[in-house]
């Protein structure tokens, strides 16, 4: 997934604006970066491989800085390596037209073939770049640029969010066009705006209008946001108002946005669950269409679909909403479920789960439910997102922007989303009685100052401590049961995704069917075990690993665990359905203190991007 940017600017200073937003933007693709401006009507580009700061580097010579508009690009490679040659901007054989893509370009080969039989000579391995020159060709035979990208696009076969402006028009424009990857447009006092994340233009405007598939918005001062469908129909598209805070999206005193979003956690239950509570009903109110009582009893069966840390999630969801509303959820990887032919019950709910809402393998695997007969609902922390406006009904989560790529607060603002929605189910099916609804909302309310308690400088120094003595090891395996097996997988994901080292989560139960093989003194297994019904089984799971050597780390609530292993962190008691809440906190931690002794890119790890919204 990539950053794409767009202004148009009264008073000039578009390079600076630009950057700004690719500075915001970075953590979505950062192998190469580059921008297009119009400067005294001549396209001028500039483009690095590598991070942002080479292109900052090579813009300082300020012989750009009074352009008015332009477009912007942070890649993450599909098509050729990253390169200065195959970073964005590209262009058509003439340098008349500028482009910037996020997405894949599925029929780049053909439409590459017949451009080079006409005599085109392409510059790059991109598919990108095939773009360019049929928007360029368009252009050539007299088209203006706005139905120049309408004929070109119509015929691309893939997942775009494009930006393009031309040279020798009457004055500037850009024209942008989403199908997939999402992008939003503003008008602001000083300017037009475009970027493919909200928090690119809220330092401009907060109203902002979110483009659907298939439209086409032409951007120019002084006139109206123009958007059309590809087929040059004008459509009207709502202006929605953005509340998230710019301050929120920076670092604040943190030396990463990782480790400041981790420290989040406790504010993201309480902005994402406690004006919801109804403590007196012992019951939930989501205050928004889709969640009451008649709409709920109509659910037979829920399918769960999701990617990543989402899944883990989706995971966690399964106990809840089994074990406090009764209902079967079955739960699946959404970039299997949308090729499995699946069959789905008579009234199910599939409940898609994603922190960006633009992920394209939970997208699809939604809109294949739908079609199933399904009712569809998403648990999302973007407001004007893909998944929120495809879903019948939503949960948002109040986790504020995720910059780091490793999500973390996301991860248990969906968590305590689950918990909320299990809750209401079972509330609402008659499962829960009054008096267990209260207990449970009372148990979320007291939960808040036991994340805090694993946040405080002891608990983390004990964590970093855990990080130092284990940095060297060969392997991880992560092992739990029950509600927190998906805790393990969790956990190694993360110790996997930014520390590149090799780790596993796996059911403690199955691990003597096969990964027991694996123990040895250099593998060191944490083990996470709440006090709870399945506390003795885990422990001795965890006999088993120190029977045979291995290096075992306790994280969790069960004090006799605790007792009998090298290393722990004891987390608070609380009910068994959130210890996930709080026992994925040191996880976490140690993941992050890994990577960070390790000198590794916390915020931007090798080969991630924050949303893949490319399959
Ligand atoms: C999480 O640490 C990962 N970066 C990744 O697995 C992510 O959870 C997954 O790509 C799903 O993203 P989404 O929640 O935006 O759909």
């Amino acid at each position: 997934m990539c950053g794409v940017v767009g202004a148009i600017q009264r008073g000039g200073g578009v390079v600076e604006t630009l950057l700004q937003g690719l500075r915001l933007l970075e953590y979505r693709g950062y192998d190469s970066a580059g921008v297009a401006v119009l400067e005294a009507g001549a396209i001028s580009i500039r483009r690095k491989a590598g991070r942002l700061e080479r292109l900052e580097h090579s813009l300082s010579d300020g012989t750009l800085s009074g352009a008015r508009a332009g477009i912007g690009h942070t890649r993450w490679a599909t098509h050729g390596p990253p390169s200065d040659e195959n970073a964005h901007p590209h262009t058509d054989a003439e340098g008349r037209v500028a482009l910037v893509h996020n997405g894949v370009i599925e029929n780049w080969a053909e439409l590459r073939a017949e451009l080079e039989a006409a005599g085109v000579r392409f510059a790059s391995d991109t598919d990108t770049e095939v773009l360019a020159h049929l928007v360029g060709r368009e252009v050539a035979r007299g088209r203006e640029l706005p139905d120049a990208v309408r004929a070109s696009l119509a015929r691309v076969r893939g997942y775009y969010a494009i930006a393009a402006l031309a040279q020798g028009e009457r004055g500037p424009r850009i024209v942008c066009a989403r199908s997939g990857p999402p992008l939003a447009v503003a008008a602001g006092p000083d300017g037009v705006y475009l970027a493919s994340d909200v928090l690119a233009l809220i330092a401009h405007t907060r109203d902002v209008v979110f483009l659907e598939d298939g439209d086409v918005c032409e951007l120019e001062l002084g006139r109206p946001l123009r958007v059309t469908r590809i087929d040059g129909t004008v459509v009207d598209r709502p202006t929605r108002r953005v509340e998230w805070d710019p301050e929120s999206a920076g670092k604040g005193s943190f030396p990463h946005y990782m480790l400041k979003e981790i420290h989040e956690q406790p504010d993201v239950l309480a902005r994402t669950a406690f004006d919801r509570l109804r403590l007196d009903k012992g019951d939930v109110d989501f205050g928004v269409p889709g969640f009451g009582d008649h709409e709920l009893r109509a659910i037979d069966r829920i399918q769960v679909v999701a990617c990543g840390t989402a899944l883990h999630a989706g995971w966690i969801a399964r106990y809840l909403i089994e074990g406090l509303a009764r209902i079967p959820v079955d739960v699946d990887y959404a970039s299997e479920f949308r090729y499995r032919d699946p069959v789905l019950a008579h009234n199910t709910l599939a409940l898609a789960i994603s922190q960006s809402g633009e992920t394209a393998d939970t997208l699809a695997a939604l809109r294949l439910a739908k079609t199933l007969g399904a009712r569809t609902a998403a648990i999302c922390n973007v407001v004007g997102s893909t998944l929120v406006r495809e879903s019948q009904a939503t949960i948002l989560t109040h986790a504020g922007p995720e910059i780091g790529v490793a999500s973390t607060k996301a991860f248990v603002a969906q968590v305590v989303a689950a918990f909320l929605f299990a809750v209401r189910l079972g509330r609402a099916r008659g499962v829960l009685s009054l008096a267990q609804g209260k207990e449970l909302v009372s148990e979320l309310r007291l939960l808040r100052p036991k994340m805090e308690s694993l946040l405080g400088e002891r608990a983390v120094s004990e964590v970093r401590d855990i990080a130092q003595k284990n940095r060297s090891q060969r392997g991880f395996l992560f092992l739990g049961r029950g509600i927190n097996y998906p805790i393990a997988l969790e956990g190694a994901l993360k110790l996997k995704e930014i520390s590149y080292v090799h780790a596993e989560g796996y059911p403690a139960g199955e691990m003597k069917h096969g990964p027991i093989a694996l123990i040895d003194p250099e593998m060191s297994i944490l083990v996470v075990n709440s006090a709870g019904p399945l506390a003795e089984k885990v422990r001795s799971n965890l006999e088993q690993v120190r029977a045979r050597g291995g290096h075992v780390i306790a994280i969790g609530s069960d004090r006799e665990s605790i007792a009998q292993s090298d290393e722990h962190v004891l987390v608070p008691e609380c009910s068994e359905w959130l210890s996930p809440i709080l026992n994925v906190i040191p996880l976490q931690l140690v993941a992050y203190h890994m990577a960070d002794l390790k000198g590794l890119d916390i915020d931007k790890p090798r080969n991630l991007a924050k949303s893949v919204t490319v399959e």
